[in-house]
């Protein structure tokens, strides 16, 4: 099992008061109230029964399909649920589990709500190990060929700050296609980026350039194997407090399209990876250190395969 963030859901999933989600072997049960988005293990802890399969909501328990006790959500009572960290932004649900969470996600999020508009996504289910899904935004010899960009973007980790270790954060510059949003004379141009993961499960990217965004993509383990990816993008709000414009609504469009489609492009490659022993060379500096900051997330080591 692995601690730190994941996103378990998009608001939008959570039809009932009980939802059920997995973080790869953990089940949860997400509990909707009217104020806000609670997480707690399913598994009821009398004899194990998911309390998000039948079990109902009263108050401040769940009462569980199998024996009808009461599950406690609070800190009072025998049978209690165990809660776990959950941050509720823009339509998105992220649970923190265990330690590991304290690392500026949350800040991150309230920076951004500030100044920026969130566009919850799309989600896509692959055939993929979750940390290789994330692991993607630092693999800076893969755009060229697989995505069409111009460069080979060497990429570059940027030092953790003091109390930053359990981020890891590399910047690089692409050169990327015409699109029609970037005023360029139809020719390629050069884009910043700075990709940051809090977790193996989650990377936020800020591209610049004439547009600048903000991607949040997650890839949240699935128990029997593969990964849920969930993209969503934060844009400039620029003090719009009225409804986006046509015009906005077709760049938000046009920004999760074009990224879907650029996922799309990594899938069949992920689909056939077979397991070799890497033979890393120089130029994959950055996925190595990024494999080395997903370790400090395993809780128990992984049984050979
Ligand atoms: S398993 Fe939940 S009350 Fe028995
Ligand atoms: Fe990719």
């Amino acid at each position: 099992m692995e601690t730190g963030w994941y996103q378990a859901a998009f608001e939008r999933e959570l039809s009932d008061e009980l939802t059920a989600t997995d973080l790869g072997p953990v089940p949860l049960v997400l509990v909707r109230t009217p104020d806000r988005i609670r997480a707690f293990d399913a598994a009821c802890p009398h004899r194990g029964a998911h309390l998000a399969h039948g079990g109902k909501l009263d108050g401040a328990a769940i009462v569980c399909p199998f024996h009808g006790k009461r599950i406690q959500l609070g800190p009072v009572g025998r049978y209690r649920a165990r809660e776990h960290q959950v941050l509720g932004y823009g339509g998105m649900v992220f649970v923190g589990l265990g330690e590991h969470c304290d690392n500026g996600f949350a800040d991150l999020l309230d920076k951004l709500t500030v100044s920026h508009l969130f566009i919850p996504g799309f989600s896509l289910t692959v055939e993929m190990a979750a940390d290789w899904v994330i692991e993607n935004a630092f693999d800076g010899t893969h755009f060229r060929p697989v995505h069409g960009i111009g460069n080979e973007p060497s990429l570059e980790v940027v030092p953790a700050g003091l109390g930053d270790e359990l981020t890891f954060a590399v910047r690089g510059v692409f050169l990327l296609p015409p699109s029609p949003w970037r005023r360029t004379g139809g020719k390629p141009t050069e884009v910043p980026f700075l990709a940051k993961a809090f977790s193996p499960h989650v990377v936020v990217t800020e591209i610049g350039g004439q547009f600048p965004y903000t991607a949040i993509t997650a890839a949240t383990p699935l128990p029997a194997g593969g990964c849920r990816i969930r993209f969503s993008v934060a844009v400039l709000a620029d003090g719009q407090e009225s409804l986006p414009t046509e015009q906005a609504r077709r760049y938000y469009r046009y920004l999760l399209e074009s990224s879907r489609a650029g996922i799309e492009q990594d899938i069949p490659i992920w689909e056939h990876l077979r397991p070799v022993e890497p033979d890393y060379d120089s130029a994959d500096h950055t996925v190595i250190a990024f494999r080395e900051f997903c370790a400090k997330f395993r809780t128990e080591p992984r049984c050979a395969s």
